[in-house]
Parts: structure tokens; C-alpha cells; sequence
């Protein structure tokens, strides 16, 4: 979804005169700040950075404990696991995929330092619950929201709840810089400190030294900036934002009224009440009799010119890293372990109209009909 405009903003700063540290980093942190409603966004080259960053503000280290869901990407335990400190993996809920709030407390303990939270392809994790527990054990809350741009809880933008959310902007996400991130919060100075530490921990930025190489370095930091080709792009890329969650959810509905009912399959509950989805993908549960058959499905699919995914393909602490570091078992998460074995994802991106879901929901039905 890169249009003339995302292209003709890329090349306005390469016939310009500043590459990184510029003018366009800081208005892509502004229009993202005015898109989800924060206070403060720091722009970084990715999700895991952000989430590395966040952590590294906590003074996150050895010894330390972090609640993380099973059921995500590598990168939201990595984090952690970068500062030194032990991702304590709690199971998935069956309704959505989310983190089961239910099995929170019981993996707390006096190491502890603060929950993540994911918002599982898009739907909002119940932060009001988040935040209680959080409270009562006095702990930081991070939204890891990279597949969470356009997810709303009570009407607030995912990541606005706890104390941090961090974005991504790869390119199969709502929307793209190539490579990116975001950092979003309420809290000034942890974005401001956030923000040097992005860059070296340098106490202050380019545009800010008057003389030219007079600075200091007053913390420890990393490279982790977004560069000013990419926020160009991020610039153009949430103009379009909505226009992309609009059909992103129109093509979800299609989905969903042609699989309700489907025998032997079910997929997550989605927007309801007070929990807005970003429709990033339609996640199909294949019943008992489908499951063994999920590679055929998806083989017939991909002849079909259907792109598939698995998210994600087993949970985090069952791969090798994990499960060799803490002895996890395969079967210790079954409801992540039950995602991860089932599901197939179908594509519900801007690129696809009415009659592409249409298409591939009928392709989905004959690699079933196919496949038994
Ligand atoms: C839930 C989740 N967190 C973090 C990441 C990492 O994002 P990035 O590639 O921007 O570092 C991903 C990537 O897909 C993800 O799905």
C-alpha cells in the first residue's frame, strides 16, 4: 500500500539535506500522537526496540520478572530476556487469543516488575483488569500494541492504558515505514528520557546543538532511531490509516459471514461492547477433523494465489531458546499450544476488496471440502 505519495515524500528528503535527526521524525511523532490521542510518541526503528527501550527506562535487570503472554511474537519476550531479566509466560484465553487475566496473579511474585500485555491480532485485552492487578502489586504495564493500530478499549486507543505501548510499522502491519516503531505515553519524562536514549544517551539532539560537536553524554543508550526516509513515509502512511481499517474491518465482516456456521471451524471473537478490533487478520480454528489437515489446506490455498499465516507458529516459551533456558514443557501452555496447532490466518489487508474476500473465502471452503 505505498502510493505517489509515500514515494514522492521519500524523495523530497533525499533531495534534501537531512537524513536522520531531522524535521520529519519529529511530524510523523506528532501526526501519530494526534492519530491515537497520546501525550507523548518517540519514533524508533521497531517494535522490539521499543519494547527493548521501555524496558531499559525500568532499569529492568537480573533478577527481575516480567508477565508475558505465551501467545505472541518472539520479540515481546526478547526484550526482556535482552535486559537480563526472566519472561514468566502466562497461557492464552480461548475467546480471543489474548493473555488469560485469570492466570495473572498466580505467576507474580516478589520479582515482579511489570506486565505486557499483546493485543492479540488486534483485539483489546481487557485493560481495565490489567490495571487493577497492576495496582495491586504496584507494577508497570506495557502494551506491546504491533498488531494494535485502530484496537480501542473504552474508547481509548490501545496503548494509552498502561504506562507504555509499542508499535510497529513492518510491513505486513496496519501501516509502514519498512522497518519502524513507536513509542506512545502519557508520562513526559519517560519519553523524554526515552527519547536520548534512542540515540546514544546523548544529552541533546542534533538539531539542538547550537555548536557543532559540543555534547555530553549523560546515560547509557543505543542507535535505535527511525531515519527520516522512513518517517516521510510514516507521514503519508497515517493520513491513510483510516481509510486502511476501514476496509481492513469490512473485509474481516465478509469473512466472518461466510464462516459462521462453517462445520468444524471457528475463529475469535471480535469487536463487541467496549473492545474495538484492528482486524489484522482473519484467524480461522480448524475443529479436531481439519486439524491434521492444516498444511494441505493452506498448500491448496497458496495454489490458489491465497497467502496464509500462522500466528504464531508455536508459543514463544516452546521455542528451543526458551524451552532449553527454562525447561518449559510443549504441553505447559495448551491454549496457546491449541492456537499455535489450528489456526490459519486469512489476509484482510487494504490491498483486498469485496471481491477478493469473496474469492477467498470460497477458495478456503473448496481446500476444506478438498482436504476431508
Ligand atoms: C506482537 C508483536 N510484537 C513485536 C513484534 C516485533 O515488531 P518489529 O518487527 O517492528 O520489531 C511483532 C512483529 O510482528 C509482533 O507481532
Amino acid at each position: 500500500m505505498i502510493s505517489d505519495a509515500e514515494k514522492e515524500a521519500v524523495s523530497r528528503v533525499l533531495d534534501g539535506d537531512i537524513l536522520v535527526h531531522g524535521p520529519k521524525s519529529k511530524e510523523f511523532e506528532a501526526a501519530f500522537s494526534t492519530f491515537t490521542g497520546a501525550d507523548f510518541s518517540v519514533s524508533v526503528s521497531s517494535c522490539t526496540a521499543a519494547l527493548h527501550l521501555v524496558y531499559f527506562y525500568l532499569r529492568l535487570s537480573a533478577g527481575d520478572e516480567v508477565i508475558v503472554p505465551a501467545q505472541t511474537h518472539t520479540a515481546t519476550a526478547h526484550a526482556v530476556e535482552l535486559c537480563g531479566a526472566r519472561p514468566v509466560f502466562v497461557d492464552a484465553e480461548t475467546d480471543t487469543g489474548n493473555i488469560d487475566i485469570n492466570k495473572i496473579e498466580q505467576n507474580i511474585s516478589a520479582r515482579t516488575k511489570a506486565i505486557s500485555v499483546v493485543h492479540f491480532l488486534g483485539m483489546p485485552v481487557d485493560m481495565e483488569r490489567i490495571l487493577h492487578i497492576a495496582r495491586r502489586h504496584n507494577l508497570f504495564v506495557v502494551e506491546d500494541c504491533a498488531l494494535a493500530i485502530g484496537t480501542y478499549f473504552k474508547g481509548i486507543h490501545a496503548g494509552l492504558h498502561g504506562d507504555a505501548g509499542c508499535f510497529s510499522f513492518y510491513p505486513v502491519k496496519h501501516m509502514t515505514t519498512s522497518e519502524g516503531g513507536m513509542i506512545i505515553t502519557r508520562n513526559k519524562e519517560m519519553a523524554e528520557r526515552i527519547s536520548r536514549q534512542r540515540a546514544f544517551g546523548v544529552d541533546r539532539h542534533a538539531g539542538e546543538r547550537t555548536v557543532p560537536g559540543i555534547y555530553d553524554v549523560n546515560m547509557l543508550g543505543f542507535n535505535y532511531r527511525l531515519n527520516e526516509l522512513q518517517a516521510a513515509m510514516g507521514i503519508e502512511q497515517v493520513k491513510r490509516v483510516k481509510g486502511f481499517l476501514k476496509i481492513r474491518k469490512e473485509n474481516y465482516e465478509t469473512l466472518s459471514r461466510h464462516f459462521n456456521g462453517l462445520d468444524d471451524v471457528k475463529f475469535f471473537k471480535s469487536t463487541h461492547d467496549d473492545f474495538e478490533s484492528s482486524y489484522y487478520c482473519f484467524s480461522v480454528l480448524l475443529g479436531r477433523r481439519l486439524e491434521r489437515k492444516r498444511f494441505e489446506i493452506a498448500q491448496s490455498l497458496t495454489q490458489a494465489g491465497v497467502g496464509t499465516s500462522v500466528y504464531y507458529p508455536r508459543p514463544v516459551p516452546c521455542m528451543s531458546y526458551y524451552k532449553n533456558k527454562y525447561g518449559y514443557r510443549d504441553d505447559s501452555f495448551p491454549v496457546a499450544s491449541w492456537i499455535s496447532s489450528s489456526s490459519i490466518a486469512l489476509p484482510v489487508g487494504p490491498h483486498l476488496n469485496g471481491q477478493d474476500m469473496e474469492y477467498i473465502a470460497a477458495s478456503f471452503k473448496e481446500a476444506i471440502r478438498k482436504a476431508i
